[in-house]
């Protein structure tokens, strides 16, 4: 069984099949690289050279250790360390060249943030949205040690998650499952537990997609498309968006994904201002850089704006054998135009993170092939001649990590109402269940590929972040095993002939889907373009007919994100509604764990539920347009979800961080220290960078990209770094490059806010420390989140949203009557707004005028204390 993914059909889409290989010396940019012009105001400017990895002190062993390599490095194995080997050219959904003189293999890239994408004996784990509505951080860091032991057991080298953008500014947008909700310290918290807990067994992670990545359609460029500019301000982007890749390079990330769209019209993936100035200068990163799949669009400019590895490796046209580095990259290099200490720069950042995890040492190589199920096939299938042998070995990885994925999902169930407290259910009481989405896919659970399409209960979006199932527990089965009295009606049309008794629980399933944009589900291309903000499947009726017809009704909704309830919320006999997100293969016991009482549910809302979809703010809607480059501009600014809602006074129907429990908390007894008194505006002076590698920089003799001449046999179509007639390659004069407007070798200035991984250190200095005792008020066991939410004063004289979450716990299981003291730190980069001006972050001196709200919900705050006064209830 072979899989078709996504990126041989997309990029036949966007790619016209005519082009000829593109030279990147002879590049011409008003074409391929042309952009539309941005509204006014908005603005990439260049920012050149790349900045050197290695100057970051707890990268210096690994940097030293690539620096020995990479000086012995031919220019045909540093070309293979940068170019994938081609799309469909091996086991995994990518993989780079080797160098095995020095023990270095292919590397192998996979897909997906929530389990390793088509391959089996694996876990699928629920996505991202679904730990982020757990708000618990050590479970979000255990699913990540148990993804990163999975993809080490298959031989993983680099995992590609997690995701952070989109961040889920637009509520329609296809992907904003794969994240963890629409804030950006939730987003931050959810990616940096993740990363730790996944490079902590030894494989690396890729925090993706950088950046501005919040809609679907026309995300892409080619040379006959242009994929949307996403128009940021350069205050937004550093509050909202960057904020969770700060925190992952924080945590230590070895690879960040850029976007397919453009930010400010410039392609993320050659934005030399996002990759060099943002990502590699002022956040310090010094993993390396890698392209969306078929994102490049130029291979000179993308490898002058800090891009350090190209995936798959295919130019223009996939599967044509050309790059738009490979063997053109040697040829660059050759003649100059691109600069060697670039190249080695690329080459290090990728052997050091590779070093740096370890995998020097007794690292699997991969035992599975993404491409097929079946034990022997095409070694490349991408081309037309492949050698066959085994490419399956069907290694179990799963352990006992359906445990942790049970955890995630049952502890992101989220219980939005529950009147007359009809949950929990008893074993004995008589339910009747409604909606496909209670049952199984009747056509099997992994045969919509990529889970392109909505049959059964919805457990994962679909596209590239998806995994296939090993089992699926559906709700019917786990309902069926735990009630005596159950009956099932697996259909999404009310049936005429129910009767209903007065003591009947009616349990309503119902869901809304999304994903990526190469799968169209039901009309919608990724985003929810047709479905909107409503129940799939004409859900919200079948919910009504039952609230018509049962005087006890329980809804349980699936889904990608919020969706509109108004049409039944009110309805008497709604008496409970449980968003049970995204679960992954434990869907039904991690639901009947909740709704049969064993656990109370803990989850919170990762996001606001509106009244109204024209509640949110008119530019979060999606924008598709027939001609021209779609500009999308973020005129919203700061004010997105709940950042809105309050600046509007909008009340939603369900506030961000909303959750009820089976028993009842209070928060009291708020107490705030200071721990590192914030005496100036701006944080300390950022430390120097240390020294990075130096490397010879004479140009090296052509023939060490000839063709080999003994023990090669060339593969059609592979991704090669060779020439065949390298010392004319050399003779190119590089003066015939128009290199990009800007272009230095010069190295720029420190970036002030820059220091370390993530940026200056002090702005992780703890600022204040705030305890909250948290106690069981109702008579149930339950576990509470304390969310602490910051609010700035007007002397920054910035408009600011009101309140921010900056931090939260979650507390074990208390026993009724039971307590627990909840710590929350809070940092000087917590309690700062980007200043544009001083390009720094700028915090209220002594905290004056700060206050610090803690409660269980953005809408029910129930402790305040004010930096420099009293804290007490609010
Ligand atoms: C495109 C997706 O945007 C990205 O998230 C994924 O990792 C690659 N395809 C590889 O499948």
């Amino acid at each position: 069984m072979a899989f078709i993914t996504c990126l041989t059909v997309v990029s036949l889409l966007v790619s016209p099949i005519t082009s000829s290989p593109v030279d990147p010396s002879h590049v011409d940019p008003a074409d391929i690289l042309k952009r539309d012009p941005v509204p006014a105001g908005y603005q990439s400017p260049p920012y050149y050279p790349t900045p050197k990895g290695g100057w970051v002190s707890d990268w210096a062993e690994a940097y030293a250790k690539a620096y020995d390599v990479v000086s012995n490095m031919t220019l045909a194995e540093k070309i293979n360390m940068t170019t994938g080997t081609g799309i469909f050219m091996g086991p995994c959904v990518g993989q780079t060249g080797s160098a095995e003189r020095f023990g270095i293999p292919n590397i192998c890239l996979m897909d997906s943030p929530l389990g390793i994408r088509n391959t089996d004996h694996n876990t699928a784990f629920p996505p991202g949205i679904t730990v982020g509505a757990t708000f618990d951080k050590d479970l979000m860091y255990a699913r990540g040690v148990a993804l990163g032991e999975e993809a080490r057991g298959k031989g993983v080298n680099v995992l590609m998650g997690p995701v952070v953008a989109p961040l889920g500014r637009k509520p329609r947008g296809g992907r904003n499952w794969e994240g963890f909700g629409a804030d950006p310290s939730l987003q931050a918290i959810g990616a940096a537990q993740t990363i730790k807990g996944m490079q902590s067994t030894g494989v690396i992670a890729t925090l993706k997609h950088f950046i501005g990545y919040e809609q679907e359609e026309d995300r892409m460029s080619s040379i006959i498309t242009q994929g949307y500019s996403s128009n940021i301000d350069d205050r937004t982007l550093h509050e909202l968006y960057l904020w969770p890749f700060a925190e992952g390079v924080k945590a230590g990330v070895g690879s960040v994904m850029i976007a397919y769209n453009d930010v400010n019209g410039s392609a993320c993936s050659q934005n030399s201002k996002l990759i060099n100035g943002v990502l590699k200068d002022e956040l310090g990163f010094q993993g390396f850089v890698v392209t969306d799949w078929l994102a490049q669009i130029g291979g000179v400019s993308s490898a002058l704006a800090g891009l350090d590895m190209s995936m798959p490796g295919d130019g223009a046209v996939p599967l044509f054998g050309d790059s738009y580095w490979g063997s053109d990259l040697s040829k660059s290099v050759l003649n100059g135009t691109v600069p060697l200490d670039r190249l080695n720069d690329m080459v290090t950042r990728i052997v050091a993170t590779w070093f740096k995890f370890g995998q020097d040492k007794d690292f699997p190589l991969p035992n599975f092939s993404s491409n097929t199920l079946d034990r022997t096939g095409e070694i490349y299938p991408g081309a037309l001649f492949s050698p066959i042998g085994i490419v399956n070995q069907y290694v179990n990885v799963q352990a006992n990590h359906n445990i942790v994925a049970r955890a995630v999902a049952r502890d992101a169930i989220t219980l939005l109402k529950n009147d007359h407290n009809i949950l929990p259910l008893k074993r004995n009481d008589s339910l009747k269940v409604f909606g496909t989405d209670a049952g199984g896919n009747p056509d099997g659970i992994n045969s919509c590929s990529d889970h392109g399409c909505d049959k059964g209960v919805l457990v994962e979006g679909w596209g590239s972040g998806t995994s296939r199932l090993p089992y699926l527990i559906t709700p019917q089965d786990a309902i069926a095993n735990r009630s005596s009295n159950a009956k099932f009606y697996i259909t999404d049309t009310f049936p005429s002939d129910v009767t209903a008794n007065s003591n009947d629980v009616a349990v309503v399933f119902i869901n809304s889907d999304s994903g990526e944009n190469y799968i169209t589900v039901e009309g919608n291309p990724g985003d929810r373009t047709v479905s909107g903000l409503y129940a799939w499947h004409n859900g919200d009726e079948l919910v009504q007919a039952a609230a018509e017809k049962f005087s006890k009704v329980v809804v349980v909704v699936h889904t990608v994100g919020p969706i509109i309830l108004e049409k039944w919320i009110d309805l008497p006999s709604v008496k409970s509604v449980v968003f049970a997100h995204l679960p992954g293969q434990e869907a039904g016991n991690s639901l009947v764990d909740v709704l049969f009482g064993d656990y109370s549910p803990s989850g919170h809302l990762p996001y606001t539920i509106p009244r109204n979809e024209s509640d949110y703010p008119k530019s979060v809607g999606l924008i598709n347009q027939p001609f021209g480059q779609i500009q999308d501009t973020f005129t919203e600014g700061l004010y997105i979800d709940y950042r809105h809602f309050q600046s509007a006074n909008i009340t939603p129907r369900y506030p961000f961080g909303h959750g009820l429990s089976y028993t009842t908390f209070n928060i009291t007894e708020p107490t705030l220290s200071v721990i590192t008194p914030l005496d100036s505006e701006y944080p300390a002076a950022r430390p120097a960078k240390n020294a990075t590698p130096t490397y010879s920089d004479v140009i090296p003799p052509p023939s060490e990209v000839a063709w080999p001449k003994t023990n090669f046999t060339r593969i059609w179509r592979y991704l090669y770094p060779y020439l065949d007639n390298p010392s004319a390659a050399a003779k190119t004069n590089s003066t015939s490059y128009p290199y990009p407007s800007g272009y230095s070798t010069i190295p720029k200035p420190a970036p002030r806010a820059g220091g370390a991984e993530g940026g200056n250190p002090a702005l992780w200095d703890i600022a204040y420390s705030v305890n909250v005792t948290v106690r069981n008020t109702g008579s149930r066991p339950g576990k509470a989140v304390a969310q602490l939410y910051v609010e700035l004063p007007s002397s920054l004289a910035l408009d600011t949203p009101r309140l921010q979450l900056r931090q939260f716990e979650k507390t074990r299981t208390l026993a009724p009557g039971q307590s627990e003291v909840v710590t929350m730190e809070l940092t000087r980069k917590d309690l700062s707004v980007w200043d544009v001006v001083v390009q720094d972050w700028k915090a209220p001196v002594g905290g004056e005028g700060v206050k610090i709200w803690v409660g269980q919900s953005v809408g029910d705050l129930s402790v305040v204390c004010e930096v420099g006064g009293e804290c007490g209830s609010a």
